[in-house]
């Protein structure tokens, strides 16, 4: 048995991420870490954001004895990527917003970045605009309520389109040809997203490019000789208690063991 691929989100997000790494190595055990206590990370302090979110993964992964981590949270990869390099010897692999790609593919040359509001004003993603689409025009869309609405319908709840629709009202009126989803909740709404944006607009998220990458980065790793047993895939997440509906949604991506985990940083946060 190997070791364990430590995927991490502030909630369901990071599942549409462990979906798109499964497909390439579905033999490989996987562990899903989430901090529902603290969630939408898109409205956090950025020191809060980094403090909390590294103790959190830090500990995990020394206690499941990771293969390799996956940080499956654009909001927390633009800012503790660099910290936990250097907190961590296993590769940590972050996702950030596919705008390379969507300025590739974009005839308009016009796309949008749909993603939470501290993705949209971090200095690393105007990097990235600067860098791989100065030959477009971008428009950033940051919006909290979809990642809640994509949380509701993870938990089973029936969530309202035109709700959706209305927060979509600034991408409906924009010419643009491509929507990145620069937020790991937001493929979980992808047909609600796409319905409502209509199909000239080709939606793109990282999940694949990601799990390309933990692919190729796991090919090279040497196994240790003494390996941790995990006999099942395990679920943890920092909130108090977790609802019926988000246990079978976990369960339906593999997880049945759920267990809220009790690292200093949650104790301290009192969940
Ligand atoms: N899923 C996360 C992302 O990719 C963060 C959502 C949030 O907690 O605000 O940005």
């Amino acid at each position: 048995m190997s070791r364990p691929i430590l995927v991490f989100d502030s909630g369901i997000g990071g599942l549409s991420v462990l979906g798109e790494i499964r497909k390439l190595l579905p033999q490989r055990q996987y562990c899903y870490l989430f901090d529902n206590a603290r969630l939408p990370y898109g409205e956090l302090a950025e020191a809060e954001l980094i403090s909390g979110c590294v103790n959190l993964v830090v500990t995990m992964a020394k206690q499941i004895d990771a293969a390799i981590v996956v940080i499956a949270c654009n909001t927390a990869s633009t800012l503790v990527l660099p910290e936990l390099r250097a907190q961590l010897t296993i590769p940590v692999v972050g996702v950030v917003p596919a705008i390379k790609p969507a300025a590739a593919i974009s005839k308009r040359k016009h796309i949008g970045l749909l993603a939470t509001p501290g993705t949209v004003k971090r200095a690393y993603t105007k990097e990235l605009i600067n860098h791989f689409a100065d030959d477009c025009r971008v428009e950033l869309f940051g919006c909290s309520e979809l990642v809640l609405l994509a949380e509701a319908k993870a938990a089973g709840q029936v969530i309202d389109i035109e709700e959706i629709a209305r927060l979509l009202q600034p991408v409906i009126y924009s010419e643009l040809d491509v929507l990145v989803l620069g937020c790991t909740h937001f493929p979980m709404l992808r047909s609600e997203i796409q319905q409502i944006v209509g199909t000239g607009v080709q939606l793109l998220d990282s999940g694949e490019a990601i799990a390309k990458r933990v692919k190729s980065l796991l090919q090279y790793q040497q196994e240790p000789t003494s390996l941790k047993q995990i006999d099942n895939e395990r679920a943890f997440y920092t909130s108090k208690d977790i609802t019926e509906g988000l246990k079978s949604t976990l369960a339906e991506y593999g997880f049945v063991q759920t267990a809220k985990t009790s690292t200093s940083v949650i104790e301290s946060n009192g969940g």
